[in-house]
């Protein structure tokens, strides 16, 4: 068929869904008007770890409006079937009021059913739990770790030996959590044995998975509502104990049950970026080409489940270097289980990586940008696979030309603005191009408007705007008169609504159904005698405004309308499909950029201020300008929290966490946000899918963290290994 006109795509438009949430029209969880719904609050465990000796409910239960304490004394046995097509990671996932023992302070020991929210939080305060405590552990630094997973190349250790260059430097990295502005929340409701919950969720189809395969119901007695999401940042990529125990209190109580994780609550609830220590060394010749990097990484995990995530790929490929040796061990700990956020494991080893490389530039007397350029690879050496696309080289080059980096002084501390130090810095940063099974529904009804659904989620980058793009333009529609639905388990399966792969797995999904509905169109109209295209041959025909028409002779064609209604058709139809292909990979897929920030650091008072912020970034074909810069502010806005303010901070004497608030867990502020500037590559890759998007929601994260830092070392000769980066560290 004849490539379809592309008139809504790459345009800068603004959300479809805008309206919707500036007047409080978007409904998120908890604002479903479900009737009759009751509301639940979980009671959490005071101890970090040990058994519950004694619950006493008799207080809570005299209470006006309780309906009903539930805790493990008298909670059926639930079947807790495995659930393979999950996020879970390999462990055995906490069962909610299953038996005795408390695993992680904060951990749900009983829930309170009121038919008001404040007499289910007053119930909450009054129910006794005794406890049996045993001392936790919750320090990485003390605890044991497991086994490490391992990857090697060369002869690592060896190649350090010899080599002429050697750096030896630890890191470490706080924990962080996701606190996006709307908190987790659950309304669930049987109707006889039919479940549906309202949920803030990155995946419909995995909450409804977990419900299936805890409560053991066929999937299609689980359906799963989420249409909008008040952020996420992945404390949404699986589904948490929370949601089983609004299920279960509904189930218990007869009543639907509105279930919402309090702020405190919401830092043991859901995941969090697990804290990790993290040692690398790294040798090179004194023109600064490596030779060989030894990575050993701890990070934590829960004592129940293993929870890894994407460290080790970063230090395989982004440079050119014949030894590599990566140990990633985790460490189990009493706390509930880690899972991934903004920019997960890339972040994480960029950070240490890049900071490095900027110490090696800085001892090689090297400019960092050249030093990065001479270990550029020409293949993944991870796999020896070509990259399908990869433009480090011209992001580095337009980022150094957009941010002025000839101003940066070579020589750290040498410039000075009354008490402040001024210093520029800058960082590579990679993230891999996930992409995974999708399907799409697509429905063009005789009035000329299509419907077009898939389960998805939108978190807040822009989902329902961004596929009515892809819609609009394959159907050959206005953005107008498509419109896409999502957040509902009936509609068409989609992967997680993470790790950069919606456009990629969705949108191709979505662009299979639309191209397939649009044929039907046009052979439609070709054979049929009564058309002014019949006879034509169908790639002649593209679609535009609603009506077919002749490529190269405008004046020859007729509207969808117009042929529907002829042929008597009340709709077209199709299911649109995106699978990855089969067989071996033929290509690496990434997204790259390069970040630059610059900083001025207060020498009396070690206070760090970005001043200003440049992502340049290489992520295929950008199908929603405008949504893309927001997502790189937004990921650069995120970074700028990992590195000066985000740290959840646990008293290892119990295992609490002391600052699981947003008053003492910072998060950037408008007044901690400078200047921010995101240029996208024009450009596609046409390995990665139909598209040619390499997804961009992560990348954008990675490498704030060391771009500040090593601007915080050009203006103060500090180098700080420990995120985030204090005052207290630079005084
Ligand atoms: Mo992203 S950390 O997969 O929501």
């Amino acid at each position: 068929m004849s490539p379809q006109p592309q008139a809504a795509v790459g345009a800068p438009l603004s959300r479809v869904d805008g309206r919707l949430k500036v007047t409080g029209k978007a409904l998120y969880a908890a604002e479903h008007e479900v009737g009759g719904a009751v509301h639940a609050v979980i009671v959490d465990a005071s101890v970090g770890r040990g058994r519950i000796t004694s619950i006493d409910t008799g207080d809570a239960e005299a209470q006006p409006g309780v309906l009903k304490v539930i805790h493990h004394r008298n909670t059926p046995k639930l079947p807790y079937r495995d659930n393979s097509g999950s996020n879970n990671p390999p462990g055995r996932r906490l069962r909610v009021f299953q038996d005795d023992r408390v695993l992680f302070h904060g951990q749900p020991v009983a829930v309170v059913v009121a038919t008001t929210l404040e007499a289910a939080q007053h119930g909450a305060s009054l129910v006794e739990v005794g406890y049996d405590a045993e001392q936790p552990s919750t320090d990485l630094a003390e605890a044991q770790p497991g086994d490490p997973t391992n990857y090697a190349r060369g002869d690592a250790e060896a190649a350090l030996r010899s080599a002429v260059v050697r750096l030896d430097l630890t890191y470490q990295l706080a924990r962080n959590h996701h606190n996006p502005m709307e908190p987790h929340a659950t309304i669930a409701r049987w109707d006889g044995d039919k479940l549906t919950v309202w949920d803030k969720t990155q995946w419909v189809v995995g909450t409804q998975t977990e419900l299936s395969t805890v409560f053991d119901l066929p999937m299609d007695s689980v359906r799963v509502i989420s249409p909008f999401v008040g952020g996420a940042f992945g404390s949404g990529l699986r589904c948490w104990p929370h949601v089983v125990v609004a299920a279960l209190a509904a189930r218990e109580t007869g009543h639907p049950v509105k279930l919402v994780l309090s702020r405190r609550q919401m830092y043991f609830g859901a995941g969090f970026r697990p804290s990790y220590a993290y040692r690398l060394r790294l040798g090179s010749d004194r023109r600064g080409r490596l030779s060989a990097a030894v990575h050993d990484i701890d990070a934590e995990t829960s004592s129940y489940e293993t929870f890894t995530e994407a460290v080790l790929p970063a230090g395989q490929m982004l440079y050119s270097m014949p030894h590599v040796s990566q140990a990633y061990r985790t460490v189990p700990l009493d706390v509930n289980t880690p899972i991934w956020m903004r920019g997960p494991g890339f972040a994480t080893a960029s950070f240490v990586i890049e900071s490095a490389m900027d110490e090696l530039a800085d001892k090689l007397g090297i400019d960092p940008i050249e030093l990065r350029r001479r270990n550029e690879p020409n293949e993944d050496e991870s796999s020896g696979l070509p990259f399908s696309t990869r433009r480090l080289r011209e992001c580095y080059t337009v980022g150094a030309r957009e941010f002025g980096w000839h101003r940066r002084a070579s020589r750290p501390r040498s410039r000075r603005e009354g008490d402040w130090l001024i210093g520029l810095g800058m960082s590579a940063g990679v993230y891999d191009t996930a992409r995974n099974a999708a399907q799409a529904r697509v429905r063009l009804d005789a009035d000329g408007t299509a419907v077009v659904e898939a389960a998805s989620s939108d978190m807040g980058p822009g989902t329902y705007t961004s596929q009515t793009q892809v819609a609009a333009d394959a159907l050959g529609l206005t953005m107008r008169t498509v419109t896409f639905r999502l957040g509902d388990s009936l509609f068409p399966p989609t992967p997680p609504h993470g790790g950069s792969m919606t456009m990629a797995s969705v949108g191709s999904a979505v662009l299979d159904g639309c191209d397939k509905v649009r044929r039907q169109a046009i052979e439609l109209a070709v054979e049929d005698r009564e058309s002014p295209l019949y006879g034509v041959a169908a790639d002649d025909i593209v679609v535009r405004g609603g009506r077919l028409h002749v490529k190269n002779d405008p004046a020859r064609g007729e509207t969808y309308r117009a042929l529907l209604a002829r042929n008597h058709r009340t709709h077209l139809e199709s299911l649109g499909s995106f699978t990855r292909p089969s067989g071996p990979q033929r290509h690496s897929f990434y997204a790259y950029n390069a970040t630059f920030a610059e900083v001025a650091v207060d020498v009396t008072l070690g206070l760090v201020r970005v001043r200003r912020m440049l992502g340049v970034y290489d992520a295929g074909r950008i199908i929603s300008p405008k949504l893309a810069e927001s997502q790189a502010i937004g990921g650069i806005v995120g970074g700028i929290g990992t590195t000066l303010l985000e740290h959840t901070v646990t008293d290892h004497r119990d295992g609490r966490i002391v600052n699981a608030n947003l008053a003492d867990y910072l998060v950037p502020v408008n007044a901690d946000v400078p200047e921010v500037r995101a240029i996208y590559l024009d450009g596609e890759d046409r390995e990665a899918d139909p598209l040619g998007v390499k997804g961009l929601g992560e990348v954008v994260h990675v490498g704030v963290a060391p771009a500040i830092a090593n601007a915080v070392h050009n203006a103060t000769g500090r180098r700080i290994r420990t995120l985030p980066i204090t005052a207290e560290a630079l005084l």
